[in-house]
C-alpha cells in the first residue's frame, strides 16, 4: 500500500517536471541539495518534526504529507518553508534560524528527489493502470469534476491536447501551473477575483491582488489598481477558480488519480 501510493504520488512529482519542460515555459529553478547540509537537516527533521509528518515526510494521522505540500513544491532553499515556520503557525517552531530552514530545507528536497526516482517515469513503465470505467463513475459522481467540466465541451479531446499521459496527469492535478521550483509569477498564474459589496453604490469586482484586515487592493477591468478601505457592512467575496483543484491534490487517494488519468486518456 505504502509503495504504491509512493509510486503514484512520485509520477504527480515526476510530472511536474515533465510537464514544464514539455510546455517550454522557461529555464526552471531547481534545488541543488548540498548533502550535508542535508543530513543536518534530517537530524534536526527527526526530532523536531518527524513525530507528525513521519519518518519520510508522507505524513502520518498528526501531521499532513509534506511530499505533497505545495509549500514544499514551491519552495527554494528555504524560500516558501521559511515563512511559513517563522509566521509560528502552532504546532511548529518559530525559533529556528536561517541555516535550520534551509538544512531542513535541503532534507526535504531530498527526500522528494528520492521520491521522484522510485518514479515509474523512470525507467518509465505505465502510468496507465487504473479503471476508466471507475475514473468515468467518479467524474460524474463524488469526484464532482462534471459541475465544472463536461467531456463534449472544454475537455473533448483532452488526451490528443498533450505529448503523453504524464503530461495530462500533470494537467489535472496542477490545472494552476504548480510545480516544483516554479517562479512565484508562475505559481500565481491562477487569477483570483474578488467581488466587494457595500452600501457605498453598486458591487466591484477585479483581480485579487492583496486582501488584509484593513484594505482591499485588486486590478479593475482597464488593468488599474485599486485600493479600498474595508468598511464595516463591507461584504468581501473571493474566488479562485482552482481552489477545488488545490484542495483535490490533498485528498485524492492514489487510486482515484490513477483511474482519472485511464478515464481522460480515453477521451481522444
Ligand atoms: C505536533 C505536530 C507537528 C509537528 C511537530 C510539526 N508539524 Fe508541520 N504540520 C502539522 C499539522 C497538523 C499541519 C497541517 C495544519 C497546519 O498547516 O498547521 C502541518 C503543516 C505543515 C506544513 C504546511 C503543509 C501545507 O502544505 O499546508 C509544513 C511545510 C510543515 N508542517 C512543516 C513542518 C516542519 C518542517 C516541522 C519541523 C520543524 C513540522 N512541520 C513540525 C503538525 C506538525
Ligand atoms: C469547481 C470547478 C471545478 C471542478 C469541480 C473541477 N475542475 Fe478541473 N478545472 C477547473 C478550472 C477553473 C480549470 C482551469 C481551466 C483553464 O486553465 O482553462 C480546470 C482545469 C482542468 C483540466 C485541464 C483542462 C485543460 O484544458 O488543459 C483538467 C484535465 C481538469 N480540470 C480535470 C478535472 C477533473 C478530472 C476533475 C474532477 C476530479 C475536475 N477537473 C474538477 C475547475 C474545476
Amino acid at each position: 500500500m505504502t509503495s504504491f501510493k509512493n509510486s503514484l504520488c512520485a509520477a504527480v512529482l515526476a510530472l511536474l517536471a515533465l510537464g514544464l519542460a514539455a510546455q517550454q515555459r522557461g529555464p526552471i529553478e531547481q534545488q541543488h541539495v548540498d548533502p550535508a547540509s542535508a543530513v543536518r537537516g534530517q537530524a534536526l527533521y527527526r526530532t523536531s518534526c518527524a513525530s507528525c509528518h513521519g519518518p519520510r515526510a508522507r505524513g502520518t494521522a498528526a501531521g499532513v504529507d509534506l511530499i505533497r505540500s505545495t509549500i514544499i513544491q514551491h519552495d527554494l532553499y528555504g524560500s516558501t518553508l521559511g515563512p511559513f515556520l517563522h509566521q509560528g503557525h502552532a504546532p511548529h517552531p518559530s525559533g529556528l534560524s536561517t541555516a535550520q530552514v534551509l538544512d531542513l530545507s535541503n532534507f526535504l528536497h531530498q527526500e522528494f528527489d528520492a521520491t521522484l526516482s522510485r518514479s515509474p517515469a523512470k525507467p518509465a513503465p505505465d502510468i496507465l493502470v487504473g479503471d476508466a470505467a471507475a475514473g468515468q463513475a467518479w467524474f460524474n459522481g463524488a469526484g464532482q469534476c462534471s459541475t465544472c467540466h463536461s467531456t463534449s465541451g472544454d475537455l473533448a479531446g483532452i488526451a490528443t491536447r498533450y505529448a503523453d499521459p504524464y503530461a495530462l496527469q500533470q494537467r489535472f492535478v496542477f490545472p494552476g501551473g504548480f510545480h516544483r521550483g516554479g517562479s512565484a509569477a508562475e505559481a500565481k498564474r491562477t487569477v483570483v477575483t474578488v467581488t466587494i459589496t457595500s452600501a457605498a453604490g453598486p458591487p466591484v469586482t477585479g483581480d485579487l491582488v492583496n486582501l488584509d484586515d484593513f484594505t482591499i487592493v485588486y486590478r479593475d477591468a482597464q488593468g488599474h489598481t485599486q485600493t479600498v478601505q474595508r468598511t464595516p457592512g463591507m461584504t468581501v467575496t473571493e474566488h479562485n477558480p482552482l481552489a477545488y483543484h488545490e484542495g483535490l491534490l490533498k485528498t485524492m487517494t492514489d487510486r482515484q488519480m490513477h483511474n482519472m488519468l485511464a478515464y481522460l486518456e480515453t477521451l481522444k
